[in-house]
């Protein structure tokens, strides 16, 4: 069963979209198993910038096939958008989409409680993308949630958008979108998706019978998943791989596990961030790296690797190869520091406590850096000499080999290494 995962290992933008984009061209099938519009994943297919929110990167490959599952959420608005905007590139997608019947809905409802919620609480903002992510999770776990379905049938629609009403009305002011200002345009923009809507997990497991070959696309990154990341300030879904199986609604256990690392770090949001500069040298990586969110345009917070923090994801995410992006953004450093650790923390892994992860202070190596231009390098031998070595010492702390090295936002602008997946 050749099934290939591709997921971020920081807290999210480390690239993942160009990636996937770059090996999905090989791929029957391109899946998107959680998360939703919060996703930003940029693309420069034949060099014209793109950004994909809900939709798996694969679309931009006519041959593949793609897969929105189970375990997303979806604003069917939004997606529409996104459709069209694909379409107008010559890219059809009837026969190529697949919505599942039982993905959460994103309602107006849920827009409005994200943002009230926020603004209600300014002491513990988590900074979301505003997407409605966390009220539409919230709500399938409770069990007052939206389906795909439901948008099939007015009759579901009505009940389900009661429901939603019943339990959330005390948290709504009067004028918030209600049952009756939101049955008519969710009931006509589900007609518009119906022709999309499939049983995914039942084709997940047909194409998988076929040795077809599968990959998933993970959005966010593995410090912001909902348990693991760095909680509360996270996002509302399973972003590693142990999200994989239950996001498409199969017991399957993922071949190729690829994790995604920029060779520095960022976040956007709020939230503890241990390697995190705050100085001259975090404009700089911010500058030249381009660090603005794809789906808010908010600036990046930006800083150095921290591979304790990569070591800990990668062991929970079982990764097999890392892609390591944006190492072109390093060049005209004099030196580099990697995060090693914290002051004081012997423990292997992170503290679950938050008031304590914030209290991280971290231990730095330096390592020298490299002047010259490296966005034009097709091998590893074309590397200088200390980008090899940082490479290397990234690869001996983690110790999981590096299989991609990516050197600018173009599709070619990445090849594969020594270590890279087989098969
Ligand atoms: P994603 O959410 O993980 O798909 O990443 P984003 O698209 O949010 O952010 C990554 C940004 O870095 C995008 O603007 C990409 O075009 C860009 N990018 C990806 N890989 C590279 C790289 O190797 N070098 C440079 N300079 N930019 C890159
Ligand atoms: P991609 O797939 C970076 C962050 C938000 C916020 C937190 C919760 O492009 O890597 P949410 O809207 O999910 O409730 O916000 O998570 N966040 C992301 N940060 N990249 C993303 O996606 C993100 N999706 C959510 O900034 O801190
Ligand atoms: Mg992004």
């Amino acid at each position: 069963m050749p099934t290939t995962a591709i997921l971020g290992l920081q807290w999210g933008d480390e690239g993942k979209g160009k990636l996937v984009d770059s090996v999905s061209a090989r791929q029957d099938f391109c899946v998107r198993f959680q998360g939703g519009g919060n996703a930003g994943h940029t693309v420069y297919p034949e060099g014209k910038k793109i950004v994909l929110h809900h939709l798996p990167t694969g679309v931009l490959h006519k041959d593949c096939v793609n897969v929105m599952a189970q375990g997303m959420v979806m604003d069917p608005f939004k997606l529409l958008e996104e459709i069209a905007e694909v379409e107008a590139r010559g890219l059809k997608l009837d026969g190529r989409l697949f919505i599942s019947d039982r993905i959460a809905i994103t309602t107006p409802l849920h827009l409005t409680l994200d943002v009230s919620r926020e603004a209600g609480d300014v002491a513990n903002q988590i900074g979301t993308t505003k997407r409605g992510i966390g009220p539409t999770y919230a709500d399938r776990y409770d069990r007052v949630g939206l389906r795909m379905a439901d948008l099939l049938d007015e009759v579901s629609l009505r009940e389900a958008l009661q429901r939603t009403q019943n339990v959330r009305a005390c948290q709504t002011t009067d004028d918030a979108p209600n049952v009756e200002s939101m049955l008519k345009p969710l009931l006509e923009v589900g007609e518009k998706l119906r022709k999309y809507v499939a049983d995914t997990s039942l084709m997940l497991a047909e194409a998988m019978a076929e040795n077809k070959n599968i990959l998933f696309e993970g959005a966010q990154g593995a410090m912001l998943d909902v348990v693991q990341g760095t909680y509360p300030y996270v996002t509302s879904s399973y972003t590693t791989a142990a999200g994989i199986p239950a996001g498409v609604g199969l017991a399957l256990s993922v071949e190729k596990v690829i994790g995604v690392t920029k060779a520095y770090c960022t976040r956007v949001g709020e939230g503890p961030f241990p390697t995190e500069l705050t100085d001259e040298t975090g404009n700089k990586l911010r500058e030249a790296g381009g660090e603005f969110g794809a789906t808010t345009g908010r600036p990046r917070r930006c800083g150095w690797i921290d591979l304790f923090a990569l070591r800990y994801v990668c062991r929970i995410s079982g990764v097999t190869h890392i892609a390591i992006t944006k190492l072109d953004v390093l060049s005209g450093f004099n030196e580099l520091k990697v995060g090693v650790g914290y002051e004081g923390h012997d423990a292997p892994g992170l503290p679950a406590d938050i008031r304590k992860f914030i209290a991280l202070k971290p231990k730095y190596e330096t390592l020298p850096g490299w002047k010259d231009d490296i966005s034009k390098a097709t091998n590893a031998a074309d590397l200088p000499d200390n980008a090899r070595a940082y490479l290397r010492y990234v690869e001996d702390f983690v110790g999981v080999p590096i299989g991609i090295i990516s050197v600018g936002p173009e599709r070619e602008a990445s090849f594969e290494t020594d270590g890279a997946p087989k098969g």
